[in-house]
């Protein structure tokens, strides 16, 4: 089978509904996009997983939603002001700024002119002014990435949950960056989402976990419908390591345009619960961090074995929900020859991920009677809990297939003279991979549904 390219899914998103370029009626805002109908439920769909498998299946994690806008002194004391950067060249020629590892052969991306500047640092954050006044006190950021309120709200997460080592915090949230070269559709943009996780451990067991947690993701993301093939893991050398790593992996993904990030699984020590914390001689602290005359608090557990005060270590991994929605994109993207000289595109999304769950289509639409069973199928199985039940009445039968093959919806329920006139009544279903269509009777639906889907 062909690989799907990048032109095949910016043309399903856009002509289905998945996602939109931002303003785009303005020519549009580059690196920003939108998600339409069926993106939001896909994007939302898969945030449910994830919180469902780092959240509610776990007994050792704990949810947070935090706020974006960001007081300047926790990103002084996380790093980010001062290293948060990616070195850019500027064009002398047409003027374009790109970030140096994306040039080659020291030519212009855009013109091909050799006239570059010397890479110089760029810092990625978005600041902003909170309140009336410009002032230095007065400076705030967009959060580059969700993580650093779950480290200035461990104290209060610890004393309201009375949580012990190792547990986790998780949260999934917007993050900004001003990103130089925004590129290849959602896969590196301004605005996006992440699912985070920071774990937790005692020092000395951060090397175990890490283990531990890279193989969870896997595991997890093979359940999300990728396959082992497409994936590939990283380890990343030490001279390249964010600022506060000790040891990062990355699942990679074959994305349309290469194998490229898709989560991080990094090792961030005590870095930044040292460094939020207040400096206090009795306590000791591993070398990971400096002075914090600012912080009001120790950010800290005590070991019940040793009554010692600990900062412990922090096992985080991040993934990109806008790249984990162009990778099951990419995935479930099939071209197929049907042998009659036709073809379909089919999206075969995981059933817990499909954006529609049940189409429902009336054979005939301008049938009062088959209109009015749809109608009542459609009040009775939107309230079984099983997601998206759309009544589809926009075009032929066939074209109602085709539509639904495209944007993944699993099961497509017709109902036609039959459904009517039969006692018991009964409806057909048609299964979107196998084509293969039962007869199911409208009592049994429910059933079959929830047994189906939950
Ligand atoms: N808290 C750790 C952190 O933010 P990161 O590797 O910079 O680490 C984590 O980001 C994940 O966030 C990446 O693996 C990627 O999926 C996603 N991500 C980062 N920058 C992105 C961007 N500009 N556009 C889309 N997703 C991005």
């Amino acid at each position: 089978m062909a690989a799907t390219t990048m032109e095949q899914l910016v043309s399903l998103c856009k002509r289905r509904g998945f996602i939109f370029q931002n303003a785009d009626i303005y020519g549009g805002q580059q690196g920003v996009y939108d998600y339409g109908p069926l993106g939001v439920e896909l994007k939302n769909n898969l945030k449910a997983a994830w919180w469902r498998a780092m959240v509610y299946e776990r007994d050792d994690v704990e949810g947070l939603d935090a706020a974006i806008l960001t007081n300047r002194k926790v990103l002084k004391y996380s790093g980010h002001e001062d290293t948060f950067s990616d070195p850019m060249v500027d064009c002398k020629k047409c003027k374009g700024r790109f970030r140096a590892d994306h040039i080659k052969d020291g030519k212009c991306p855009n013109c091909g002119a050799s006239d570059l500047t010397e890479p110089r640092p760029f810092n990625l954050m978005f600041k902003t002014q909170v309140g009336p006044v410009e002032s230095a006190e007065n400076i705030g950021y967009l959060r580059p990435e969700t993580a650093q309120a779950i480290f200035t709200q461990f104290k209060n997460v610890v004393d309201s949950t009375s949580r012990k080592l190792p547990f986790g915090i998780a949260q999934i949230g917007k993050s900004f960056r001003n990103e130089i070269t925004p590129r290849n559709f959602i896969f590196r943009v301004r605005e996006f989402e992440q699912a985070e996780l920071e774990y937790f451990v005692f020092p000395g067991d951060d090397e175990k976990w890490h283990e531990i947690w890279k193989n969870e993701r896997i595991n997890w993301w093979l359940e999300q419908g990728l396959s082992m093939e497409n994936i590939h893991i990283y380890t990343t050398p030490s001279d390249d390591l964010a600022h506060y790593a000790k040891a990062c992996y990355d699942i990679e993904y074959r994305f349309p345009h290469g194998m490229e990030e898709l989560e991080g699984i990094a090792n961030r020590r005590d870095y930044d619960l040292g460094n939020h914390t207040k400096a206090q001689e009795e306590f000791e602290l591993e070398a990971h961090c400096h002075q914090n005359p600012d912080s009001t608090t120790k950010l800290c557990i005590r070991d019940d074995e040793s009554g010692k005060w600990i900062v412990p270590f922090v096992i985080e991994p991040s993934m990109g929900i806008d790249r984990g929605v162009l990778a099951l994109l990419t995935e479930a993207y099939t071209e197929e020859d049907l042998g009659d000289g036709n073809s379909r595109v089919v999206l075969k999304l995981k059933k817990h991920l499909a954006p529609i769950k049940v189409a429902i289509i009336p054979l005939k639409k301008n049938s009062e009677e088959i209109m009015a069973k749809c109608h009542e199928l459609k009040n009775k199985l939107m309230k079984l809990g099983i997601g998206r039940v759309q009544l589809e009445n926009t075009g032929n039968i066939g074209k109602a297939y085709r539509r639904h093959d495209e944007v993944g919806t699993p099961l497509c329920l017709t109902v036609d003279f039959e459904t009517i006139e039969n006692k018991p009544e009964t409806v057909t279903i048609r299964d979107r991979d196998t084509m293969e269509q039962i007869r199911v009777s409208t009592d049994e639906l429910p059933a079959y549904l929830r047994e189906y889907f939950l």
